[in-house]
């Protein structure tokens, strides 16, 4: 059985790395990178760490409009798949690579899995919103992270191929976490103690388009650290987007990290401020108290269960949040993260070009 996987930016690959890892036992993977994100910080570094194997094929896409860069990722996939004719592609989360992947597949009448499937915001201005409604209503082959996303799909009549597996990205955290025990010094040669700063990351659409809205978390994040230190690792969307810092509080700004690094930083911090979809679920199971800067979450979750406050861009519900912390005394995984890689790699192997059943 062969199986094209389409990654193409940092959290994919993140996801990916926990997968191939299994899948290649039983399966031959074709890795296709669309060349999305291509820094090496933002793409390079994942492979090196994470011990991802070398992609088969690189598309050096690259950035560019929604149209432009969707375009050319559907156009240079297609020409991989009709060459490679695999029995199945499969795809992750919710970027303009997966909903690339997906196209370039149905058109050639080839399966596709979804990885990350069901998840919802309810806001369809997001591009991500977009990509993840088309992509779980092409693929026939759905791993759903929750029971939340199971719900969401039965609610827009999507029951065929339905799998709640859990969420592959908890073992590739707890894969990264041992290694950053072992390898990482970020707290270090950043003079941090655990549990005395504040993590920040900032990338979404919504809050790197708008200047006002930049501007307005930008001040909450400097008022936090006016009581703590906040590490801000930018990334490059964000990164032209920031006006100049007002002086006072100890905010700082770092490349982005590699992911050892990374999970270091927020297995120590004392919360989180973030928009980012993955991290949001990282301070969960890390037991990391997280402030989500937007305006709702798919990861509903884990603020059901008290561990994430939706500020969106309101500096006092920000400062409060972040301020005084809450740190409830129990959490359960809602998202089954153990043993997700397995529950679907089995499905996916035993599924070359089949749409599986409901489970
Ligand atoms: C993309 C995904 C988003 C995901 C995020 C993960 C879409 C629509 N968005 O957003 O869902 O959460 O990745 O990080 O697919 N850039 C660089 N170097 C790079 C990559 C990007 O400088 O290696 C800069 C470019 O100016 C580019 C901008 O970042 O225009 C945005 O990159 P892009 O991949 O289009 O979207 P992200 O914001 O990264
Ligand atoms: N991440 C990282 N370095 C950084 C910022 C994020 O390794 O500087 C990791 C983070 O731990 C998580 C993933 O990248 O695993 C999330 O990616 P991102 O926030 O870019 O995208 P999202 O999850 O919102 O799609």
């Amino acid at each position: 059985m062969k199986i094209v996987t389409i990654v193409g930016a940092r959290p994919q690959f993140i996801k990916a790395a926990a997968v191939s890892r299994v899948l290649r036992q039983d399966v031959r993977e074709v890795l296709v990178h669309t060349g999305q994100h291509y820094d090496d910080n933002m793409s390079q570094v994942f492979f090196d760490e994470l011990e991802i194997p070398r992609p088969d094929y690189n598309l050096g896409i690259g950035s560019g409009g929604h149209g432009v860069q969707t375009g050319a990722m559907l156009a240079g996939i297609e020409e991989i798949l009709l060459k490679e004719k695999p029995d199945r592609v499969l795809v992750y989360g919710d970027t303009n690579s997966t909903l690339a992947g997906t196209l370039a597949a149905a058109k050639l009448h080839i399966p596709v899995a979804h990885v990350e499937a069901g998840l919802r915001s309810f806001n369809r201005r997001m591009p991500e919103e977009i990509n993840r409604v088309l992509t779980d209503h092409v693929a026939d082959l759905l791993f759903c992270p929750s029971k939340t996303a199971v719900a969401n799909l039965t609610a827009e009549g999507v029951h065929d191929g339905v799998h709640l597996v859990g969420d592959v990205m908890y073992e590739a955290l707890m894969h990264a976490v041992t290694l950053a025990h072992q390898k990482s010094d970020v707290l270090e040669r950043l003079n941090l103690t655990p549990s005395s700063y504040a993590l920040a990351t900032i990338h979404r659409a919504e809050n790197t388009d708008d200047p006002e809205r930049l501007a307005r978390l930008m001040a909450a994040l400097q008022e936090v650290s006016c009581k703590m230190p906040v590490i801000f690792p930018v990334h490059p969307r964000t990164r032209g987007k920031l006006g100049p810092l007002a002086a006072g509080g100890d905010l700082r700004l770092l490349d982005p990290q590699g992911y050892l690094d990374m999970v270091r930083l927020e297995a120590g911090a004392s919360v989180i401020l973030t928009d980012s979809g993955g991290i949001q679920k990282e301070a969960y199971w890390l037991r990391v108290p997280c402030v989500t800067l937007r305006d709702e979450t798919e990861w509903v979750e884990t603020v059901a269960q008290g561990w994430n406050v939706v500020a969106g861009a309101d500096c006092d519900v920000i400062l409060g949040a972040a301020r005084q912390p809450v740190r409830p005394k129990t959490r359960d995984d809602a998202y089954r993260g153990e043993g997700s890689v397995m529950r679907l790699t089995a499905i996916l192997a035993g599924n070359a070009g089949a749409g599986g059943g409901g489970e």
